[in-house]
């Protein structure tokens, strides 16, 4: 259809009175991407993100979608245009049921679009995340991980092309971790969608991302593939020195 990523920030800045929280930040994101995005508390990833799905204009530079300039333009114009995020606080109607909670999503922005048949309506999505046998409890009543997957459902809902996902594994168990991840990747797989996902879970993440974007202090300091990343000095320096080298070894390892 065309060449143009289908999201794109362009010397994106958010300044917070004195302080600048996302610094010139460029980066497009493709077709099918799966783009993890890393750095430490505070480093700019949530403000980021915020910045690309319109929830906060940034004081600077310009985003793009499918080539259209979205600049200052609300919450609901990113959706229209395909993006769909989770909040790092989940933001579920904790007094609805877990599938009224989807028939939201598909209310919002969902039903006009074409979609997927794993996307249909909210059965289909709560089988495609694993909670069907959910679907009739309160959404206050199913445990804290499977909040995080409700949250991504209700994303799905609105039937995206590209997937904003800001530490949907935070507060998991390891096991739990690796299943969010490959729930990820089919997701990526099986619906076409650009992902790009904030985690704190360096390791689990750099398992299954193809691009990993760094973030320190809001400036992107380290941008490619997980093995050329974690050989990035500047990255090593300002993130988890140790915890990098060790992942530097594994790489290493799963490149030999
Ligand atoms: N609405 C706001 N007003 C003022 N300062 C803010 C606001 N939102 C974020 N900040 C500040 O901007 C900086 C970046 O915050 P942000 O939440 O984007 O970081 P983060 O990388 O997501 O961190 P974490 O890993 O802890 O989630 C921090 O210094 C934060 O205190
Ligand atoms: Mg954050």
């Amino acid at each position: 259809m065309t060449n143009h990523p289908l999201l794109e920030a362009r010397d994106v800045t958010v300044r917070f009175g004195g302080l600048t929280a996302v610094d010139a930040v460029s980066a497009a994101f493709g077709a099918g991407e799966l783009v993890g995005i890393i750095g430490p508390n505070g480093a700019g990833k949530t403000t980021f993100f915020n910045a690309l799905s319109g929830v906060q204009p940034p004081t600077g530079g310009e985003l793009f979608a499918g080539g259209k300039r979205l600049t200052g333009a609300k919450p609901h114009r990113y959706a229209a245009a395909g993006v769909a995020r989770t909040f790092q606080t989940p933001r579920v109607f904790a007094g609805l049921g877990v599938a009224a909670n989807i028939d939201f999503g598909l209310q919002f922005a969902g039903r006009g679009r074409q979609a997927s048949w794993l996307l249909k309506d909210a059965a289909s999505i709560l089988n495609l995340i694993g909670l069907t046998a959910q679907a009739n409890l309160p959404a206050a009543a199913i445990t804290p991980s499977q909040q995080r997957l409700l949250e991504i459902g209700m994303a799905l809902a609105t039937r995206p092309r590209i997937l904003l996902l800001d530490e949907v594994a935070a507060g998991l168990t390891e096991a739990e971790v690796d299943a969010m991840a490959q729930l990820i990747r089919r997701l990526r797989d099986e619906l076409d969608l650009t992902v790009i996902w904030i985690e704190h879970a360096v390791t689990t993440l750099l398992r299954y991302v193809e691009r990993v974007i760094v973030l320190h202090q809001g400036r992107k300091i380290a941008d490619g593939t997980p093995a050329e990343v974690v050989r990035n000095a500047e990255v090593v320096e300002a993130y988890l020195g140790d915890e990098m080298s060790d992942m530097a070894s594994t790489q290493e390892e799963a490149a030999a």
